[in-house]
């Protein structure tokens, strides 16, 4: 599966893909993730990528042209099953829309800045916008970069134990059971007896059982 993300701050998107299970996703080949710069689009003579809005107000727009050829350039390569637009105003993002994206063979995304980029790239390219949450951030880069790792995460492979991906919170709609790990007692502190017991099919209810017990505690609007 492959990812290209257009952004005037490649350097806020080096280290995100360069650990653990996005890296050697990366290695794999199971996903490859190409950035551009969109000021190397730009025909200003300064490679400027952003300007006043029209009709007034506080805070610049990234133009049409530096995002348009830059756009233009990767579909002269390949076709994309989406491009997204990371924005405040998209929709909200979760697990389900992860899966689905990892259905996906080549999806591209457009990091904004300031008061967004100018309304026609969105009319004219864009086919999905998505939000991480409702608090704005100083650019679509942390998006960009949470919806990719959460992508690539469950592409088959990814993950060695693809079970572990399965039990994830909200795979199910329901959130995980506490964990565990070893010493079983640590200054007084014990783990759960059930889970010492060696019972798996008593401790796959205790989860079951836990998990709901969370899920309704913390987030209702799951069940
Ligand atoms: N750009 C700025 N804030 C954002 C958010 N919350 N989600 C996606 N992109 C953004």
């Amino acid at each position: 599966m492959r990812f290209d993300i257009l952004t005037v701050h490649p350097e806020l998107l080096e280290s995100p893909f360069n650990y653990s299970i996005i890296k050697r996703a990366v290695e794999k080949g199971i996903a490859e993730i190409g950035i551009l710069n969109i000021r190397d689009f730009s025909k200003d003579k300064h490679k400027k990528t952003d300007d006043y809005a029209f009709g007034g107000g506080a805070g610049m727009v990234m133009t049409i042209q530096p995002i348009a050829d830059a756009v233009e350039h990767l579909l002269e390569q390949r076709n994309y099953d989406e491009i997204i637009y990371l924005t405040p105003d998209g929709i909200q993002f979760n697990q389900g829309i992860a899966n689905n994206l990892s259905t996906k063979r080549n999806l591209m995304l457009i990091c904004g800045h300031y008061k967004g980029i100018d309304q026609r790239i969105r009319d004219k390219y864009v086919s999905m916008e998505i939000s991480i949450g409702d608090y704005v951030l100083t650019g679509g880069e942390l998006a960009a970069a949470v919806v990719v790792d959460s992508v690539v995460r469950i592409i088959p492979g990814a993950i060695s134990d693809e079970t572990s991906a399965l039990s994830d919170s909200f795979q199910d709609n329901l959130l995980s059971a506490p964990v565990y790990s070893r010493p079983s007692e640590f200054k007084g502190m014990k783990v759960p007896e059930i889970l010492l017991s060696g019972n798996t099919a008593a401790i796959e209810k205790w989860r079951m059982e836990e998990s709901l017990r969370r899920t309704k505690e913390r987030r209702p609007d799951l069940l």
